[in-house]
């Protein structure tokens, strides 16, 4: 990997040499032969990566949030009800996007860091929700949504699943068909380890069969435009705007890359590394915000040992070693860290430099065993190599 950035936020992530050639190169048309034939095997890879077959998919010019927009846009109408899961910023965050759609929206919420309770969305769903809006996995506190669980319950109701992937799509599982979810969007900084600027989105051919595209909203947020001209414009500009390039052709790599070690190895590499961070973690006294049963692959969320303070380690570690985490949100603002292993993160590599760094302020309060605590998560980390 060559010099190590050490930039250990839950995205976005370092990019990888070959990613970041593309954004180096010269500039290039938006439309054109070379264009479309990379735009196309770009829709396949994504189609194999949300593992949804029979599925339109689009690679939106714009953040996560975009992605969460447009599926509202395309498939939901003002006063539809749906269900959403309130148990972290980015929950929180879905049920004021679904709001601001002038949706009427069913917020079940649970502790922060705890999954729902399955009654409670049962009892949310009789309410006639025409779908249920859940974040798979929670970057603010690092756990994950039993979303199969939940797209089941949606289902028994009659309704369809939208799930954000925005920091799991390429990390932890997530088999759309098979787990029947029918919307779903995610973002190219996080495991897809691309630069910002890209937010994928999958639909499956039901939903958009059934949705009327006369009742959509908007014109570039409205996926019946990116059908429309996708067909009118098939040969030369598939797209309906100009998208960045660089930027696309970067994305286009990184799903190559991303490819190339195939999902179920990537999958793993994450399983791994997640485990050996919270064996570290743990073993040098730090509290994680999510029970072992929840705990993401992806990102890492804990409460330090006593004495230290969260917001002056995270700006120590910054300034001592170089390293750059985040801190953790809403109600948990100030009282914890959050470290990404996502994508280009995900290597004993970046866990050893992590935890190393790590020990030094936790012997410095009194925590014992250090060493040992790090010789563990390398043992587990080792695998991933
Ligand atoms: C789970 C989740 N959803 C949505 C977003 C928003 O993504 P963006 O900032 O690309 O719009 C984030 C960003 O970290 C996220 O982690």
């Amino acid at each position: 990997m060559g010099e190590l950035s050490k930039l250990l936020i839950p995205g976005p992530v370092p990019i990888d040499p070959q990613v970041m050639e593309e954004l180096v190169k010269p500039a290039a048309p938006h439309y054109g032969e070379e264009w479309v034939r990379r735009y196309r095997e770009t829709l396949d890879m994504l189609r194999r990566l949300f593992q949804m077959k029979a599925s339109d998919v689009y690679p939106l010019a714009g953040p996560g949030h975009a992605g969460m927009d447009a599926i509202a846009f395309t498939l939901l109408r003002r006063g539809d009800r749906v269900v959403t899961i309130d148990n972290g910023f980015f929950g929180a965050r879905i049920s004021e996007v679904m709001r601001a759609h002038h949706l009427k929206v069913d917020a079940v919420s649970s502790n922060w860091g705890e999954p729902p309770d399955v009654e409670d969305v049962e009892r949310a769903m009789r309410r006639g929700a025409r779908c249920l809006v859940v974040v798979h996995n929670e970057t603010s506190t690092g756990m994950k949504n039993p979303v199969r669980e939940l797209a089941k319950v949606a289902w028994d109701h009659g309704a369809w699943t939208f799930v954000d992937a925005v920091s799991s799509l390429g990390g932890l599982p997530l088999p759309c068909d098979a787990w029947g979810i029918e919307a779903c969007f995610a973002a190219s900084q996080k495991c897809i380890a691309a630069p910002p600027g890209i937010a994928p989105i999958a639909i499956s051919k039901r939903l958009m069969d059934e949705a009327d595209p006369k009742t959509a909203q908007g014109w570039y947020l409205n996926l019946f435009t990116w059908n429309r001209l996708r067909e009118e414009w098939a040969e030369w500009h598939p797209q309906p705007t100009t998208i960045s390039t660089n930027v696309f052709y970067a994305f286009h790599r990184a799903l190559q890359v991303l490819h190339e070690e195939g999902l179920e190895a990537r999958i793993r590499r994450h399983e791994i590394i997640g485990r050996a961070y919270r064996e570290g973690l743990r073993g040098l006294g730090f509290t994680m915000f999510s029970k072992e049963e929840y705990s993401s692959n992806t990102v890492s969320s804990a409460r330090p040992p006593k004495g230290l303070d969260a917001k002056e380690l995270i700006a120590r570690l910054n300034g001592d070693h170089g390293i750059v985490i985040a801190g953790t949100l809403g109600p948990m603002r100030g009282q914890g860290i959050r470290i990404g292993h996502l994508g280009t993160q995900a290597t004993p590599e970046y866990v050893e430099l992590m935890l190393t760094a790590l020990a030094g302020y936790a012997r410095s309060v009194g925590v014992m065993g250090t060493q040992d605590a790090i010789d563990r998560a390398m043992q587990i980390a080792a695998k991933a190599r």
